[in-house]
């Protein structure tokens, strides 16, 4: 697969420094302010309580901090977090190992959630539930169940695909929270928080010519920011200022509306090859060389979201609004 500059992918560079940029608590979050306000009475009720949380399921498009808001619930919590994913846990017994090491308390964030075996999912009822293991000894007839006490947790499970979680999975879960994209002014908050962390100058235009083009994902901004100011510190004084953005951004082909050469390649081959559709995702995805699910999951949602794309019963369909911005003629116009 491509590189891609705009990817909303967490990928394995500097962690720890993405970690130092994120938000550690709710007051400092910016944006999904639904989800906010309701996590907050939630969090301060179970405190009045004395009580863990109930199970948080955070679902949306990737990049948009379902894990940063893992970590903040552990925090606002005042417990630790234990995180995993579901391609990481392969047999029961991991997820065994991992539920009995938690302290009273703990978060447990389960990343990609709706990639964890159906194997799997079944031991985590019983412990979502009521807080107990149950563990098969021997086998055959001498096979017999043992229930384990778990210490109270409160699991936090996220997904970019809701529908694909199995519905005793999803019903276990008592709060649902689903991440929407951010608006350009949210973004250029986070830019401008970003920007001060990092200890760099940056003007409001520059900041807002770097939200616009992050298509709706702090994720990309921040990566987007960080590349931006790279270009500041070599050709300029190191401070960021709008046409520094504008040069930088285009240098890096991140479009007005912030689609890159991969979204341009995917529509312009749904033209040039299938006339704009209906076609099937398989399709698409050979036509072009990329996996049809990164298609679904990582480049289809934005193109959906501002109308580029039309999902039909048929098949995918380039709309008008994208033949205008890739200046291309609108067909039977
Ligand atoms: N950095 C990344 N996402 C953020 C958010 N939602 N609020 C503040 N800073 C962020």
């Amino acid at each position: 697969m491509e590189e891609r500059i705009i990817s909303s992918e967490a990928g394995q560079e500097d962690l720890s420094f993405e970690t130092s940029l994120r938000p550690t608590n709710l007051k400092q979050y910016i944006g999904q302010d639904q989800v906010k306000e309701n996590l907050t009475v939630f969090i301060e009720a179970a405190k009045l309580r004395s009580e863990t949380l109930d199970h948080v399921l955070l679902y949306g498009p990737p990049g948009l901090g379902k894990t940063t808001l893992a970590v903040i619930i552990a925090n606002e919590m005042g417990v630790s977090i234990r995180t995993t994913s579901g391609p990481a846990i392969e047999r029961p017994g991991d997820l065994a190992a991992i539920l009995t090491a938690l302290e009273p308390g703990d978060v447990l964030f389960i990343d990609e959630i709706h990639r964890l075996p159906r194997a799997i999912e079944e031991v985590l009822y019983p412990a979502m539930e009521d807080f107990c293991l149950d563990i098969v000894i021997g086998k055959g007839v001498e096979a017999r169940s043992v229930r384990l006490d778990l210490p109270p947790f409160t699991l936090v499970g996220a997904t970019t695909r809701a529908g694909s979680l199995s519905a005793p999975l999803r019903d276990r879960f008592g709060v649902h929270a689903r991440l929407e994209y951010y608006t350009n002014d949210q973004l250029q908050e986070i830019v401008i928080r970003t920007a001060e962390v990092l200890q760099t100058e940056i003007t409001p235009g520059a900041a807002a010519e770097i939200a616009r083009r992050s298509r709706g994902t702090p994720r990309i901004a921040n990566r987007l920011l960080k590349r931006v100011r790279d270009f500041a510190q070599v050709l300029g004084n190191g401070e960021i200022e709008e046409e520094m953005a504008q040069k930088s951004l285009e240098q890096l082909q991140v479009d007005r509306l912030g689609l890159d050469h991969i979204d341009h390649k995917l529509l312009r081959g749904m033209i040039e090859k299938f006339r704009g559709g209906p076609v099937g995702l398989e399709a698409i995805a050979a036509s072009i060389g990329e996996e049809a699910l990164t298609i679904e999951d990582v480049y289809e949602p934005y193109l959906l979201q501002i109308g580029f794309l039309q999902r039909t019963p048929r098949g995918r369909l380039v709309t008008h609004l994208a033949y205008q911005h890739l200046g291309l003629e609108v067909p039977g116009v």
